[in-house]
């Protein structure tokens, strides 16, 4: 049976789907990883077909984590925080449907094209160009709704929040278009508009930025929103919001070339890109410190509340992973830190630290809200899921940090008459005791979003339409 769709009502359906969507994808490309680390540990796990190889599966588990899981945690955020800090509903039903649909369709093509081994080689662009057009599509159908959204609000003002969502889709948009820009040769083979340094320029623009506006600037909008609520305070100081939305986005975009430090990227640029990523420090942990503050007064909440834990902790994990950041992009520290494990313990501080666990907190707080419940099913499983994601990516930096040290200094060990102290199989010989513990954290991670399966698979089950009807009502102004 439909129901009419009431003008007083918030579209929480799309909400709904994209956030059961968010678990799914996240236990899928958690456990990849888990499955590609386990590979490095245990070769054999490639099981000699080539649409298994670590090289296939790798860039399957970042679109899964980053675009399915991630993406999915910020349009569902994003649709449900836009609608109750304007206090109206999306301006479509129809292009906010097509969103979600549009973007399943993009995964499911990249689970199919990655292992066949259809890629365009580009970090984090692996996707051949008709996946490239359709995610392309599908993301203006997402700035008409959420912008057009903003447009028809009853509230006077922008809410902070959706000034991060906004740029991170705006911004997003821009990187994808420019640098997916590329000449096809036959339908699933196409390639890059750039060549040499340029090209190399334009991927880790693209890249860095990715980074800062898919992985970061969404994730502060859903901060914005989530932790005052969670918390019942207002946001700390609503004039540091602003330094920081401008600063922040003013600064990230000329932060790239430090992914491309000693390459044949002039130096000049390099110098920048760094100068840059030092400065960025200052509004990051603005941001951070904004969040922190939020908890004045409210501090002794955390013993009983592990949601607000999830939402504090990832901040401390994003101030964590962006003065880590900064100090890898002095080109004297990247000397020892690129191309190994340091750099991957670094991202996981981000993704699995910041990412996944404000996400994560975000969706406790949310999941209930849409299905017109007064809380999730069990406290106790969300407080169990905290202690496993947050030793998890302990474990998982941990063994990086010392695995990446351990690289560095042996692949730069030089004897005295100049020949190299060690050989690269001594080096890796050395990482694997840190390749154990690395699938183990990822292991205790991957095993915490199945209690939240259980738990968000209780609670919707506890819901009827009905109710979830009520809680979709319009409240009166003021009262997001
Ligand atoms: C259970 C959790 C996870 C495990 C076990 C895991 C494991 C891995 C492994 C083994 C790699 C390849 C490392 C290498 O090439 O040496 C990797 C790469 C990567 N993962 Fe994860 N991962 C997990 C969760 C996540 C999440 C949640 C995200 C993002 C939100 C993420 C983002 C990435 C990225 C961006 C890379 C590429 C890093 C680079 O190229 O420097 N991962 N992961
Ligand atoms: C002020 C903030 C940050 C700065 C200046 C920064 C800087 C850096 C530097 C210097 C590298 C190493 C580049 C290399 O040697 O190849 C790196 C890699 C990376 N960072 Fe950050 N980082 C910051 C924050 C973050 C955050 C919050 C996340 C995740 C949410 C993140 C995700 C990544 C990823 C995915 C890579 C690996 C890229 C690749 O090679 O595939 N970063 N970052």
């Amino acid at each position: 049976m439909s129901t009419a769709i009431s003008p007083t009502a918030y579209n929480y359906k799309v909400v709904r789907q994209f956030a059961i969507m968010t678990v799914v994808w996240g236990i899928l490309g958690m456990g990849l990883g888990v499955f590609i680390a386990s590979q490095l540990v245990w070769p054999e796990l490639n099981l000699g077909l080539e649409w298994t190889t670590f090289g296939r599966l790798r860039p399957l588990h970042t679109n899964l984590v980053i675009f399915a899981f991630g993406g999915c945690a910020l349009f569902g955020t994003s649709y449900y925080v836009v609608q109750r800090t304007c206090q109206t509903r999306l301006i479509s039903d129809t292009l906010a449907s097509f969103t979600f649909w549009g973007w399943q369709a993009v995964i499911i093509g990249a689970i199919i094209t990655l292992p066949m081994g259809y890629t365009t080689s580009k970090e984090y662009a692996e996707l051949e160009l008709p996946l490239a057009i359709l995610l392309a599509i599908v993301w203006v159908v997402y700035a008409i709704v959420f912008f057009g959204t903003i447009t028809k609000r009853k509230t006077k003002h922008i809410y902070v929040g959706n000034w991060f969502y906004g740029a991170f889709i705006l911004v997003t948009a821009m990187l994808h278009i420019v640098n997916h820009a590329s000449l096809p040769v036959s339908f699933f083979k196409s390639y890059s508009a750039y060549a040499g340094a340029t090209d190399a320029m334009i991927q880790w623009w693209y890249g860095h930025n990715a980074v800062g506006f898919f992985l970061t600037t969404g994730f502060l909008g859903m901060m914005y929103y989530f932790v005052p609520k969670q918390a019942e305070r207002p946001i700390y100081s609503y004039r540091l919001s602003i330094v920081h939305f401008w600063a922040l986005i003013t600064l990230y975009i000329w932060a790239g070339p430090h992914h491309l430090h000693y390459t044949a990227l002039p130096d000049w640029a390099q110098s920048l890109g760094m100068a840059m990523s030092i400065i960025l420090l200052a509004p990051s942990w603005g941001g951070m410190i904004n969040g922190m503050m939020t908890l004045s007064g409210a501090w002794h909440k955390l013993r009983t509340d592990p949601i607000l834990r999830f939402l504090v902790v990832s901040l401390a994990f994003y101030g964590m992973s962006t003065f880590e950041g900064p100090m890898m992009a002095i080109k004297t520290v990247n000397a020892l830190s690129h191309y190994t494990d340091w750099t991957i313990g670094h991202v996981h501080a981000g993704a699995l630290g910041w990412v996944a666990m404000i996400s994560i907190g975000a969706m406790y707080h949310m999941i209930p809200k849409v299905y017109g419940q007064k809380q999730m099913y069990s406290t106790g499983l969300i407080n169990v899921h905290f202690w496993l994601a947050t030793i998890g990516t302990v474990l998982y930096i941990a063994s990086m940090w010392v695995n990446g040290i351990t690289q560095g200094l042996m692949w730069r060990a030089i004897n005295d008459d100049g020949t190299l102290t060690y050989s690269f199989v001594e080096a890796l010989q050395a990482s694997h005791p840190g390749f154990i513990v690395r699938a183990l954290g990822g292991a205790i991670f991957a095993s915490g979003m199945l209690f939240m399966a259980y738990n968000v698979f209780r609670t919707v089950r506890a819901s009827n339409p009905a109710e979830a009807e009520a809680a979709s009502k319009i409240a009166v102004v003021g009262a997001h």
